[in-house]
Parts: structure tokens; sequence; C-alpha cells
């Protein structure tokens, strides 16, 4: 396995490998949910890259940022482990020698649920992932369904931009217990780790009442099970068309997808599950 830092090392370096590149993006600190998107990579890919790289601008909350776990050396060998072919970990100045200027507008799509509650995110997310993709050039690129909006926005920059690059979901990966993958979740305690399964129990209740009661009475039976855990502070549970997000009144508008954010402590979690 490759490691690269520079850009000019790693575009020297793909340049004499075999196509099509699977370029999976991440911020490190890695599980089974980022060896899932490797794993898919390899299989459909002559040359997998996985970059690792806590994109600064894509947090709105500096606590987090500082927080965000850094572990490359674990990483490296995870990656190792996985037969992953290159690794691109570059410092922030190589990916921004200079402040990033770009803004970009998804519509719709970056105003609410994540972008509602974390303004300036998507633009920070489609920034980095734009720069990869001009550095990486990849034939396809890998984006986990936990991240929902973000793979919608991600497909929505490649249309606008024109982009020749495949994007390709990957399902949610989860602990035993039902608790999505997530670097974050190295931050909660061992009494928050007891709680945050209670997170999949309130989806799966939604899975199993869709289309049987309404919307709004699901939704609230979803937040109804949250908030008998005091722990949680939840930012929305949100039930909405799954190809453009928008809010549904009617079971027969879309295919509906069910979305949760909430605190527990001091950790913000997403979660969501198709209920088509
Ligand atoms: P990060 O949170 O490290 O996630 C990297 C990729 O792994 C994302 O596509 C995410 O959706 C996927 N992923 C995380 N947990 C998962 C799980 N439990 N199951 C399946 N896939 C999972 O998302 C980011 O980084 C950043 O925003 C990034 C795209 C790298 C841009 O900085």
């Amino acid at each position: 396995m490759k490691v690269f830092e520079k850009v000019k090392d790693l575009q020297e370096y793909l340049s004499g490998q075999k196509n099509p590149i699977g370029l999976v993006p991440t911020m490190g600190a890695l599980h089974q949910g980022h060896l899932s998107l490797l794993q898919n990579s390899k299989k459909d890919n002559a040359t997998t890259v996985v970059s690792i790289f806590v994109n600064p601008i894509q947090f709105n909350d500096k606590k987090d940022f500082d927080k965000y776990p850094r572990l490359l050396d674990n990483d490296l060998k995870l990656l190792d482990n996985y037969n992953c072919d290159v690794v691109f970990a570059p410092s922030v100045e190589e990916i921004y020698p200079e402040p990033p200027q770009e803004s970009y507008d998804f519509g719709y799509l970056d105003k609410v649920l994540e972008g509602a509650f974390r303004p300036g995110h998507f633009n920070g997310v489609a920034i980095v992932v734009n720069r990869l993709f001009n550095i990486v050039k990849p034939d396809r690129a890998y984006f986990g369904k936990k991240d929902y909006q973000q793979y919608i926005i991600i497909k929505q920059l490649v249309k606008q931009q024109n982009l020749p690059i495949e994007i390709i979901a990957v399902p949610i990966v989860r602990e035993p217990s039902g608790l999505a993958m997530s670097s974050r979740n190295l931050r909660l305690s061992e009494n928050e780790l007891q709680i945050a399964p209670e997170i999949y129990k309130a989806l799966y209740l939604a899975k199993n009442l869709a289309y049987k009661k309404s919307i709004n009475e699901v939704k609230q039976a979803v937040i109804d099970h949250l908030t008998q855990f005091l722990d949680f502070k939840i930012e929305y549970v949100e039930i909405v068309n799954a190809d453009n997000l928008k809010t549904m009144n009617d079971w027969n508008e879309g295919k509906p997808i069910i979305l949760i954010a909430t605190w527990l402590g001091d950790v913000r979690l997403i979660d969501n599950m198709e209920l088509f």
C-alpha cells in the first residue's frame, strides 16, 4: 500500500496505475462503515484510493473539529490489512494553499435537515470533495448512506459540474446493537453507548408503522420513543422523499426515508432508514 501526502506525488504514482480508479473520501478514525466503502471500490475498480483528511471548513462547530478523533497510524494499518492500494493523507495546506472562496448552491438540497442545523457544512463538504475529485480524477467515488443528504448533494455536485464520475451509495453498516457506526461514537461514554442504539430502535419502529399510520403519527411515535430517554436532545425527525429530500405529507408522494439528528451528551448523532 502506497501512502502520499503531496498531490504531485500521488498524481505521478496514479498515472502509472491501472484504470478504473475508485475513490473513497474519509476523515479517518476508520471503522467497518469506511471499510465497506473500500471493499465496494475494490470490487469495481483496478485501483482504489482512500483519502484521509479532517476537513476544517466543513465543521461549523470548532469544538467538534478539535475533538474529532485522529488515528492515522491505526487507520493505515487497517487499510493495509484490507488491501487498500493507495492512501492520500494530505495536510490542510496541501488542500488549501489559500483560504477557499468557492460557494456552492444546491438549491433546496443544502438548506434542509443537516443544512438547516449546520450552516456552511455542505459548502465545506462540496469544496473538499470537488478538490479530491480534481486531484484523483476517479472513475467512481463511494459514499455511505449513513450521511444520506451528503450522498444526494454529491450526486448533485457531479451533475452540476458535469463530472465524468459515477457516485455509488453504500448501505449503512451497524454495530450488533443497531447503532450506526460512526467515528464520533468513540466520544460516547459507557452509559451513552447503552442508550445510543435506541435511535435504531426508533427508526425500526417507523419502518414497522410506515404505510399503516399517517406520516405525522409515525414521526410522533419516533419522537415519543426517543424522548423516554432523557439524554437525547433531538434536532430533527423528518420523513422526506428519498430522491429530492422534500417533506412528505402522504406515503404515496414518493419513496419515503426517515432521518434523525440528535445530541447524546455533547455528541451529535445522525441516522436514517429507508421506509420503502
Ligand atoms: P466520514 O464521516 O469519515 O465518512 C466517510 C464516508 O464513510 C462517508 O461517505 C460516510 O457516509 C461513510 N460512512 C460513515 N459511517 C458509515 C456507516 N456506518 N456505514 C456506511 N458508510 C459510512 O463523510 C465524511 O467523512 C466527509 O464529509 C467527507 C465526505 C470525507 C468529506 O470531508
